[in-house]
């Protein structure tokens, strides 16, 4: 949906500010205006943008070699508008479809700063996954929700579902999480590592953002897969988490990938499905 007064909203909050510099629009909501980015939300996204504003904030202020997040420079709730420093430099989707081998690392290093400021260790209780299984089934069988292949998924989180007990109890990692940690989510500007995009202030099991990760790096480029995992993974640096509870995870993951592709899918909802239909069957963990 457009958002026809964004540039309305990020005039006047420039003026309020005492700014004076002329926004251009990059599209998405987003506006540059001389080194300032200026990021909106349509009035409905109130909390979403709320929610970036402070998690921005607090990230950008505990980050601050290598691995950082751009500083909120204002946030005008009314007109939700987040200011923060213009990145000159290009995210990580870019640079990987143009071929620079050292993404895997950069992301897996970026993310392994990211989640020390929250990380714990704990054994590994299946209970939330298993029920949230049980749930998608349902809304499968039912029709509330569309599943491509539904007969097939529901073996497959079945067979999930009875694994569960190898990871039980296992050592884990938990962190607050990222939870759209993908690749556009990351710009490579000043030599260093910035991410954006955050909202979500909840604990979660870490491996989530290494699994979307890998998911963005494997389907963009099929080829470059088999070391761009290890390069990933070295880089994130996991030392905690058991193979099973990985594999138990990326099991998971790769359902709810799944579950989430709608019957006529885009080439790249195509291309992450075919990943995670491979990375189901996988014996070993590639997270
Ligand atoms: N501070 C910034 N400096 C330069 N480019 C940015 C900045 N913030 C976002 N971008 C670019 O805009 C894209 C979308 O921004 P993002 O905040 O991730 O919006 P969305 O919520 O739509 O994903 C990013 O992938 C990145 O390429
Ligand atoms: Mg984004």
């Amino acid at each position: 949906m457009s958002d026809t007064s964004a540039p309305a909203r990020v005039i006047s909050a420039l003026a309020a500010q005492g700014i004076d510099a002329t926004p251009f629009p990059m599209g998405k909501g987003l506006f540059r205006a001389g080194d300032l980015l200026l990021k909106t939300w349509r009035p409905d996204q109130a909390d979403k943008a709320m929610a970036q504003a402070q998690r921005q904030a607090e990230v950008a202020q505990a980050l601050t070699t290598g691995a950082r997040a751009p500083r909120v420079l204002f946030f005008d709730a009314q007109r939700l508008v987040l200011a923060m420093p213009y990145l000159t430099g290009a995210d990580l989707s870019a640079r990987w479809r143009a071929g620079h081998h050292d993404v895997p690392e950069h992301a897996g290093a970026w993310l392994r700063a990211f989640h020390a400021l929250t990380a714990r260790d704990a054994p590994f209780w299946p209970k939330g996954q298993v029920n949230w299984l049980n749930r998608l089934v349902d809304a499968g069988q039912s029709g509330t929700r569309e599943i491509v292949e539904f007969d097939r998924f529901r073996a497959a989180a079945m067979q999930v579902q009875a694994r569960a007990k190898h990871a039980r109890g296992k050592p884990c990692r938990k962190a607050v999480t990222h939870r759209d940690m993908t690749l556009s989510n990351l710009i490579r500007a000043d030599g260093q590592t910035w991410g954006i995009d955050f909202e979500n202030p909840k604990p979660d099991d870490a491996l989530r953002d290494v699994f979307t990760l890998a998911l963005d790096l494997a389907a963009m480029a099929p080829e470059r897969t088999q070391s761009a995992l290890p390069a990933l993974r070295r880089a994130y640096g996991d030392t905690v988490t058991a193979p099973e509870v990985r594999l138990f995870l990326q099991q998971c993951f790769c359902l709810w990938v799944w579950a989430n592709t709608p019957a006529q899918p885009s080439a790249r909802q195509a291309a992450r499905l075919d990943c995670a239909e491979a990375w189901l069957a996988a014996q070993e963990p590639v997270i």
